[in-house]
């Protein structure tokens, strides 16, 4: 049975809690194996910045991040709710995606499906949505759909083609799903910077034989992906100067 983790980043079970609910419920129906993780439940301190991870591929801190991390690792599909805050997402959130910095460099993730979920008191949910793809894209997730709700349509059903797209990917293991020209150029850059920076990128890149591919699945990119992931993964390359990068 296929495993969604549903994570709520609100301190509350209010308004996203509310629309996580609702899409946890259809999920149900389908037959999906369901767990709610409420971040404030768990302790996640905020990032110290000292960079062992991407070094040593394990966080200082001893909180319940490694913990967390493995549920995103063992799950088949991911959702992450948050309320908009000043226009983003919550600072929990921010700060549990900040300890996921290993991950940029040497991504664990890649195709699995997630589905972003905001609720907001009226502005931000774009620049929220925004925020999230352009980290969230480096894990090597696939982003499927988005479901914003402002807090006087908190209840409004949720509509087929924000669910859809989630289940298609599920049940096709990414079959159905499209990579966009977002992923693709992110890809390079990764690809890119672990060639020529960090040494532990490389040998991990070259161990999951990422480092000569234009994508994770490369039969996913047509042609125009193929010229421009080329082209700008040969620009990086010429032009990223290694760096003495030592912890
Ligand atoms: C610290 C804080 C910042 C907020 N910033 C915004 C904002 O920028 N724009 C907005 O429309 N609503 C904002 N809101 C309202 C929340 O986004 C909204 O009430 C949300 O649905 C709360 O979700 P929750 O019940 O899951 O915590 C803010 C609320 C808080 C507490």
């Amino acid at each position: 049975m296929k495993k969604i983790l549903i994570i709520n980043s609100s301190y509350r079970k209010k308004n996203t809690f509310t629309v996580l609910q609702n899409i946890r419920r259809i999920l149900l129906n389908h037959g999906y194996d369901i767990e709610i993780i409420n971040l404030k439940d768990y302790e996640v301190s905020p990032c110290y910045g000292c960079e062992y991870c991407i070094y040593k591929n394990k966080c200082n801190i001893d909180d319940d991040m490694e913990f967390l991390m493995k549920k995103l690792e063992e799950c088949d599909g991911i959702v992450i709710g948050t309320p908009v805050y000043i226009n983003n997402m919550s600072g929990n959130l921010k700060t549990f995606l900040d300890r996921t910095c290993r991950w940029f460099h040497r991504p664990v993730l890649e195709g699995k499906p997630v589905m972003l979920v905001a609720t907001t008191a009226g502005s931000g949910l774009k620049n929220t949505f925004r925020s999230l793809e352009e980290g969230l894209v480096q894990w090597g997730v696939d982003i499927v759909s988005e479901v914003g709700r402002t807090i006087s349509n908190l209840d409004k059903e949720i509509e087929k083609k924000e669910i859809l797209p989630f289940i298609k990917h599920l049940n096709t293991d990414g079959m159905s799903y499209s990579v966009t020209m977002k992923q693709i150029t992110t890809y390079q850059v990764q690809r890119a910077l672990a060639n020529n920076i960090f040494e532990v990128d490389k040998n991990y890149w070259k161990e999951k034989c990422w480092i000569d591919k234009i994508y994770y699945r490369p039969k996913k990119v047509g042609v125009i992906g193929k010229v421009t992931g080329s082209l700008l993964f040969n620009i990086l390359v010429k032009n990223i100067k290694p760096v003495d990068k030592k912890l």
